[in-house]
């Protein structure tokens, strides 16, 4: 049996400009089995990280809906939303948005802390070690966000996204900051938690090479799909 992950359809989002009304995304109908893994493709400004929000919950559409394992998500408020979004979903953001004022270590034990997930009875401790080591910052554990370079902040922010082995994982442009080499490191590894925990895999990508590895691509062009 098929089990949906991710449904949006009619899902759109406008916004008054100075100029009028400004469309970012219209009509975006697509449905996201569970287990899949999925490359949103389109050039910038195409309206993907507004499509990934919106399918976290973070930002409310002006048209159509959200659902998440059948789960309605603009049905829910705000507090609902951000429990689902807490049981259900891991969020690589462009800009990574880790907390200042909290270590490496810290900042990845926080959504065992908020969700009271134990993937694989670990202790919350064990399995934030474990997978800050796993991308390689087993010494890095109790730095604080600014002392990171870019490429390592990123790999913190993909830590804390998977820690707590959310059945949905969203990415957006998570190779953004890294070398060709980690970066590769970083898409292995992220494949590899896919495989490990059956999650569902949504990642926007510039990178032809990245989206081919992805078993379905969708493309975004001035907030339309194009496929998928
Ligand atoms: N809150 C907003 N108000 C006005 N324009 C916005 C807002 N959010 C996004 N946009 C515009 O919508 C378009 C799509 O943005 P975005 O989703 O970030 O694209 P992408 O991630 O594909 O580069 C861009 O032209 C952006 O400037
Ligand atoms: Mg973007």
């Amino acid at each position: 049996m098929t089990i949906n992950a991710i449904e949006a359809q009619g899902l759109g989002k406008t916004v008054q400009d100075v100029s009028g009304l400004l469309t970012i995304l219209d009509d975006i109908n697509v449905t996201i089995n569970a287990g899949e893994t999925v490359a949103i493709t389109g050039p910038s400004g195409s309206g993907k990280s507004t499509l990934l929000g919106l399918l976290a919950g973070l930002d409310t559409p002006t048209q159509g809906r959200v659902r998440l394992f059948d789960i309605d998500l603009f049905a829910l408020d705000e507090d609902g939303r951000a429990r689902l979004r807490a049981e259900k979903i891991g969020f690589v953001f462009q800009s990574f948005q880790l907390l200042p004022h909290l270590t490496a270590l810290e900042n990845v034990l926080l959504p065992l802390e908020l969700s009271g997930r134990r993937p694989n009875g670990a202790t919350p401790l064990a399995a934030a070690t474990e997978l800050l080591q796993r991308v390689g910052l087993g010494d890095r554990l109790h730095h604080y966000p600014k002392t990171l370079s870019g490429g390592e902040q990123q790999r913190v922010a993909l830590a804390r996204a998977f820690v707590a082995r959310p059945p949905i994982l969203l990415a957006d442009e998570p190779t953004g900051s890294l070398d060709a080499n980690t970066g590769a490191a970083v898409i292995d590894l992220m494949f590899e938690l896919n495989r490990e925990a059956g999650s569902t895999l949504v990642l926007v990508t510039h990178d032809p090479a990245i989206a081919s590895r992805c078993q379905r691509r969708i493309a975004l062009q001035g907030g339309r799909l194009l496929s998928g």
